[in-house]
């Protein structure tokens, strides 16, 4: 055992139904994994680019071609031509016509195969520890793509009674996934979200305990309005100039990331 080389780990962040906090969990579960000393690569999967913007690169979002887009669309082209730095991460920026891109590989042959290869061809030139992908609202080719990418998913989920069906609908998904492509997707963890002291958040910590505890962590993410003034500053709560007790919580689930891939 002399190799100390290790592999990129990828972890996507999903859930089909939207407002749940993707977004916010990816950029500072990034930021926790930056924090820690790690190289991490962002990869913004969703048309709507809300990470894109709120890491600063709203421009970047509205820009022409060569982009995700275009890379994803013609299934070649270099995403070292596109990555951006951040000064935490470095990021694939999402773009407007990421809507479109996404219309199209639904019916390109392993069209759900081609942000993976596209990223391999990126770590052939680059070296990151971790790659994080947030993705869409939806149960897409995106959301897919992203599965596929990552083999792992950590899954954002509101402390109330809705999240249940969403988790239902989601691990069928993964299922169906893991079927047609034969291969895993790991859910490596659950980050209840919006957590107030009130009877409903009780309750689904306590229905998200008992039906994940004993297989992955539940990690509990109270609401914050530091976690809104940091991503109105373009920086996860680390890089952001106010502390939050919040940190200990990304700390966490960075920590299990790096223990546990
Ligand atoms: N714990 C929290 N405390 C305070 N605000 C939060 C918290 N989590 C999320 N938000 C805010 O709620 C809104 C929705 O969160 P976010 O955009 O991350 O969800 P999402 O699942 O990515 O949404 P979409 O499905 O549209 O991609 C954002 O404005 C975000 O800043
Ligand atoms: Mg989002």
């Amino acid at each position: 055992m002399t190799s100390t080389t290790q592999t990129t780990r990828h972890v996507a962040v999903a859930l089909q139904k939207g407002g749940v906090g993707k977004t916010m969990v990816s950029i500072n579960v990034a930021g926790a994994l930056a924090n820690r000393g790690h190289d991490v690569l962002f990869v913004d999967t969703d048309p709507q680019g809300n990470a894109t913007e709120g890491l600063g690169f709203a421009d970047t979002y509205l820009e022409d071609a060569p982009h995700l887009a275009s890379i994803l669309a013609d299934g070649e082209g270099d995403l070292a031509d596109i990555v951006l730095e951040h000064e935490e991460m470095d990021v694939v920026p999402s773009n407007i016509d990421m809507f479109t891109a996404e219309a199209e590989l639904v019916s390109a042959m392993q069209g759900r195969r081609r942000l993976e290869r596209a990223v391999d061809g990126l770590l052939e030139e680059r070296d990151y520890d971790f790659v994080i992908y947030d993705t869409p609202p939806s149960l897409l080719v995106m959301t897919d793509s992203a599965l596929l990418a990552a083999g792992n998913v950590l899954i954002p989920a509101l402390a109330e009674e809705t999240s249940t069906r969403a988790l239902d609908i989601l691990f069928n998904q993964i299922d169906t996934i893991e079927e047609n492509f034969s291969t895993t997707v790991r859910e490596v963890g659950v980050v209840a979200n919006r957590v107030e002291p009130d009877g409903e958040s009780k309750r689904m910590m306590d229905w998200f305990e008992e039906t994940f505890g004993g297989a992955v962590p539940v990690f509990e993410v109270r609401k914050r309005v530091a976690l809104k003034r940091a991503w109105n500053n373009s920086v996860s709560i680390f890089e952001h100039d106010e502390s939050s007790d919040m940190e200990v919580v990304f700390d966490d689930i960075a920590a299990h990331l790096e223990a546990e891939l």
